[in-house]
C-alpha cells in the first residue's frame, strides 16, 4: 500500500510505510505548505525542474537526509555543485532505486534556477512505480499528445495534474490529459498558490463526472492510500 501526501502547490510525499520519497519539496514560501522543510524526512527527492516552486527546499532536504536527489542532467549537476548527492538521468530513462523504478517523461515548460536563471536543462515529469502502484507526476506541463502513448504504455493508478493555468496546463487541457492517461484516480495540483493560478479543482472534478477516473481533490496536508 502507498501512502501520498500533497503537501500543497506541486509538492507530494509518498511512502510504502519502508522507503520515503518527497517530489518537488517547495515549502519555505509555499502559502499552502503545513509542514516545515526541516520535518521532511526521505531517502530521495524528486525535482522535475529548476523553478523554486518545484526544486524549493530540494538542497536543504538532501544534504540534512543525507539523501539523493533524482533529477534531469542538468539539474542534478545544479544541485550536486551546491553540494548535495544526485542521480542523474534524461527524459526516456528509466533506473530501479531501492524504494522502486522511476522514468523521466517529458514536459513542456522552462527549467532554470536561482535568480540568475542557470540553466537546468528540460523539466520532467516523474513515472514512479513502488509496491506495484504506477503513480505519474507531471510536473509543470502544458498539454501534449504523448500523454495519450504514457496512458497506453502503462497501467497508472495515481496521477497528479497542474491545473492552474497561466503557467501550466488549465482545466479544459487537464480534463483532456486524464483521457489521454486513462489514470484510476487524479489529484489536481498546482493551483491556488497565487492569484495567477486560481483555478477551480471542483470545476475540473465536474468535467470528469462520468470519467472512469475518480477525481479527488486533496487539502494541503492530508493524504490518500492506494
Ligand atoms: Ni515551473
Ligand atoms: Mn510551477
Amino acid at each position: 500500500m502507498l501512502k501520498a501526501t500533497f503537501q500543497g502547490h506541486s509538492c507530494v510525499s509518498i511512502t510504502d510505510g519502508e522507503q520515503n520519497i518527497i517530489i518537488d519539496p517547495f515549502l519555505t514560501g509555499n502559502p499552502q505548505a503545513t509542514v516545515k522543510a526541516e520535518d521532511i524526512k526521505v531517502d530521495f527527492i524528486l525535482v522535475t525542474h529548476g523553478h523554486g516552486d518545484h526544486l524549493g527546499d530540494a538542497v536543504e532536504i538532501a544534504k540534512r537526509n543525507k539523501a539523493t536527489i533524482i533529477a534531469p542532467n542538468e539539474l542534478a549537476i545544479y544541485v550536486q555543485k551546491q553540494g548535495a548527492e544526485a542521480h542523474n538521468m534524461h527524459i526516456g530513462g528509466a533506473y530501479e532505486f531501492p524504494f522502486g523504478r522511476v522514468k523521466l517523461t517529458i514536459a513542456h515548460h522552462g527549467s532554470a534556477a536561482g535568480d540568475g536563471l542557470e540553466y537546468t536543462g528540460n523539466p520532467c515529469g516523474f513515472l514512479i512505480t513502488m509496491d506495484g502502484k504506477t503513480v505519474y507526476h507531471a510536473g509543470d506541463t502544458g498539454l501534449f499528445y504523448d500523454m495519450k502513448l504514457i496512458g497506453e504504455m502503462n497501467d497508472i493508478d495515481l496521477a497528479f495534474l497542474p491545473i492552474g493555468d497561466n503557467f501550466t496546463m488549465g482545466v479544459t487541457d487537464a480534463v483532456k490529459a486524464v483521457e489521454f492517461l486513462n489514470p484510476k484516480i487524479v489529484v489536481p495540483i498546482h493551483y491556488k498558490t497565487w492569484p495567477v493560478i486560481d483555478a477551480e479543482p471542483t470545476e475540473f472534478a465536474d468535467k470528469l463526472k462520468g470519467s472512469k477516473t475518480r477525481v479527488i481533490i486533496i487539502e494541503p496536508g492530508k493524504s490518500l492510500e492506494i
